[in-house]
């Protein structure tokens, strides 16, 4: 396997930001991965699992090695009467495998159509959109401990999913490499459409019969709309996740700001949108240097250019210190800080 050595990380993270990994390397399967993990030179270094790097944000150098992973391949392993179940690589790109699976008629992953990313990831917080997220489909996942030693098959009870959470994200960090992730799709879908814009989206877009295609569609252009593109302005998607709050905590909110953007859970708690909490601390489209708060989503904090991980970071602190200190209100960052 060949290790390279202070290699830019600029074009690997979808925030563009500009540091090195001390050594970096790629594998395509098991085998070449357990090679390097197994290797006595690399048992001591710190090492970091990279997928598409569109949920990361790199605040200093890397002193460790970077493994990319770029394990392909779609395959169908298993179909009954109702699903088919299709095994992804966790290298391949996100996007493209929803696609793939919407090509085949087999529902279940056209909400999530236009995330970023790579398939390897995707359980890693369980991702999430429109009224979607990976749990509602996912079957079983293959990792290989960090010590090279043995592959495990996760089924969703084991990764303990959450909003915008795994055991790979709490318990396990670091502890797995995701090799490959099997989704269990529908041959007969449900249209997931009253979340959001998607009805309206779809009335604009003329369509009469609902389809996985069309909602797809629907869901690109929406987020086309508001979402700035990684390959213009640097950014990870929401920077924060959206908070949950008890209901005693929400009518106090409700009392004192009456237009307070929040959605009713089961559990008698509320969703706060963070975007408009950061929104009323007049953060959208602010700019410091390089570094923003984007002006369209004030959820999502951007790279004009050439900003420091640190100073994306330091943006960051000052935007949770003051939804807390405006709505006592405490925002956790859902992007993984390297
Ligand atoms: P990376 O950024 O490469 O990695 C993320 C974390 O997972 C890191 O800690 C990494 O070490 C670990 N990791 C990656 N691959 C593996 C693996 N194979 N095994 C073990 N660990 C691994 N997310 C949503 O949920 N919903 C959205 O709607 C959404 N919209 C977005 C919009 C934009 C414009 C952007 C830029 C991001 C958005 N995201 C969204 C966040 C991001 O796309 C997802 O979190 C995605 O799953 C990250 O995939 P990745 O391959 O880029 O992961
Ligand atoms: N809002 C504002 N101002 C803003 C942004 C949002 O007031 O600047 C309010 C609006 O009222 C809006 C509401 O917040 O209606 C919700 O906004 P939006 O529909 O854009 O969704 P979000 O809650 O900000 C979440 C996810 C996104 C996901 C969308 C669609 C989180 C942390 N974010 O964003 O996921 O794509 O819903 O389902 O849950 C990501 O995780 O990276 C991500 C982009």
């Amino acid at each position: 396997m060949k290790v390279s050595e202070n290699v830019s990380l600029r074009p690997y993270n979808t925030f563009g930001i500009d540091a090195a990994a001390r050594y970096f390397t790629t594998f395509r399967n098991q085998e070449e991965l357990q090679e390097i993990l197994l290797d006595p030179r690399w048992r001591s270094v710190p090492r970091m699992i990279l997928g598409g790097g569109s949920n990361i944000l790199l605040t200093q150098n890397f002193d460790g090695l970077v493994l990319k992973n770029e394990v392909k391949g779609i395959e169908v392993v298993a179909e009954d009467d109702d699903h088919v179940y299709v095994q992804a690589g966790a290298g391949e790109n996100w996007h493209q495998f929803v696609l793939h699976c919407i090509g085949k008629g087999l529902a279940g992953l056209e909400n999530l159509s236009l995330i970023p990313g790579n398939v390897g990831a995707s359980p890693m917080q369980n991702i999430g959109a429109y009224g979607v997220e990976i749990k509602d489909t996912f079957h079983e996942l293959e990792a290989l401990s960090i010590d090279g030693k043995s592959a495990t098959l996760f089924n969703a009870a084991a990764c303990a999913f959450g909003y915008r959470e795994s055991v790979f994200k709490r318990r396990y960090r670091d502890q797995f490499v995701i090799l490959n992730v099997t989704y269990r799709l529908s041959k007969h879908p449900t249209f997931h459409t009253s979340y959001g814009a998607i009805t309206q989206e779809l009335e604009q877009m003329g369509v009469k019969d609902l389809s996985i295609r069309n909602i797809s569609q629907a869901v690109i252009n929406i987020r086309s709309s508001k979402l700035p593109n990684p390959a213009e302005i640097g950014n990870a998607g929401s920077f924060f996740k959206n908070p949950e709050v008890t209901r005693e905590k929400y009518e106090q909110l409700k009392a004192d700001f009456p237009n307070v953007v929040a959605y009713p859970l089961p559990n008698d708690h509320y969703k706060l949108a963070a975007g408009w909490l950061i929104e009323q601390c007049g953060w959208k489209g602010y700019r410091e240097g390089d570094a923003g708060v984007h002006v369209k989503q004030a959820l999502v904090l951007v790279n004009y250019g050439h900003a420091k991980g640190n100073e994306i970071y330091a943006l960051s602190t000052k935007v949770l210190e003051s939804v807390q200190e405006k709505f006592g209100v405490q925002l956790e960052r859902e992007v993984n800080i390297v």
